[in-house]
């Protein structure tokens, strides 16, 4: 007997290029049998942040699909679900894992989820090719919760912590690109220092590089070591040592910085007037990336002087709700760690 795992993997990840040829099946994830060992974990999956703010703003939404393009295990969306039933969601993620976590979850809502694996860059494409689907509904709302899961994070076998020896991978989709350690490879010092200062470690990005290289570390563990090898005991601060040179080559890794000034830009072109785009985001470089894409999409680009108002012919694209960043609650933060650090803005899609 195949077991539930089996069962869905062939039809219920579907990549973008193979979408084209899947149209008999209806839906990716209507056929699955929930098992109940595999949902009970799936439970642990990851706790979503922001959740109740984030399900009243798309709930309050007209009737329409939402774009759950960080679809992870599926927490957002399955709260959406459960509360609006005027919505249906499609939901991206580019691993295969947080697909087969998601498939069971949101198995319950049958027709009215759909899967697809694609980044979020290519998301005009995946509505293009969901058209049917769609069925000419209008795009109410689109979320982007970025960086890892707290699965992906966890998973000892990812490479994406050190706190547990691993392959050096980091890939969010471990079938196609480079891993972490061929990365380091290939690239050159200077490459390193610039990543490693464009994630805030600035005073030994230069020594934690060198090491590097001079290491070529294959697993967490040795990455860990060429950090510690370079970052003298009296200059550490408060957590581990490694933790920004870890995030620093995930984010390279994963082309996190170019996919989402892309998935940005996708997601304002495939939103309906009146759509919502909401963004969380857990680091600031990253924060500060979706505070100016959407501020230019709220100006429209004009950089006339105030006091003569604008002369250009700017078009504002969307009305962004508040001028700084919306944080979870105390009692959020501290019941999961992982939202400390969120920061959720939104903006709703005035003109195309
Ligand atoms: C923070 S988790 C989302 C968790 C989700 N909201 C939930 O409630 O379970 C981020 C997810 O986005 C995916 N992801 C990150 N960058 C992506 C990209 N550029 N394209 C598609 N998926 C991406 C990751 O693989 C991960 O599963």
């Amino acid at each position: 007997m195949t077991n539930a795992r089996q069962q869905f993997r062939p039809r219920g990840m579907r990549s973008l290029a193979t979408v084209a040829h899947e149209r008999e099946f209806s839906s990716a994830i209507s056929f699955m049998r929930p098992v109940e060992r595999l949902q009970m974990n799936q439970g642990n999956y990851h706790q979503p942040v922001l959740e109740k703010e984030i399900t009243d703003l798309l709930a309050a939404q007209a009737a329409g699909v939402v774009i759950d393009a960080t679809l992870g295990g599926g927490g957002h969306t399955a709260a959406l679900l459960a509360r609006a039933p005027q919505l249906r969601v499609l939901g991206i993620d580019r691993d295969d894992a947080a697909h087969a976590a998601a498939s069971i979850r949101l198995a319950e809502f049958g027709e009215r989820v759909r899967l697809v694996k694609a980044t979020f860059a290519e998301m005009a494409e995946v509505v293009n090719s969901e058209a049917q689907w769609i069925n000419k509904e209008p795009i109410v709302g689109i979320l982007l919760d970025l960086g890892v899961s707290s699965r992906q994070l966890d998973d000892p076998t990812r490479g994406f912590s050190f706190r547990a020896d691993a392959p050096l991978d980091m890939r969010m989709d471990p079938t196609t690109g480079e891993s972490a350690a061929d990365y380091i490879a290939r690239v050159d010092v200077h490459e390193l220092v610039a990543i490693l200062r464009e994630n805030g470690e600035s005073r030994f990005a230069g020594a934690i590089a060198h090491s590097m290289k001079r290491r070529l570390p294959r697993t967490t563990n040795e990455l860990t070591a060429c950090v510690e090898a370079a970052v003298p005991m009296a200059a550490r601060r408060r957590g581990h040592v490694a933790t920004r040179a870890f995030q620093a080559l995930r984010i390279a890794v994963n082309g996190e910085a170019e996919q989402l000034a892309s998935g940005l830009a996708a997601a304002m072109n495939v939103l309906s007037t009146g759509g919502l785009l909401v963004v969380i985001s857990y680091h600031s470089g990253e924060d500060r990336v979706v505070k100016e894409i959407l501020h230019e999409a709220h100006t429209g680009g004009c950089h006339c002087p105030v006091v003569l108002g604008c002369v250009c012919g700017a078009v504002q694209r969307v009305e962004v709700f508040k001028a700084s960043a919306i944080l979870p609650s105390s009692d959020e933060s501290e019941l999961n760690p992982r939202a400390r650090s969120a920061r959720l803005r939104i903006a709703r899609k005035v003109a195309p």
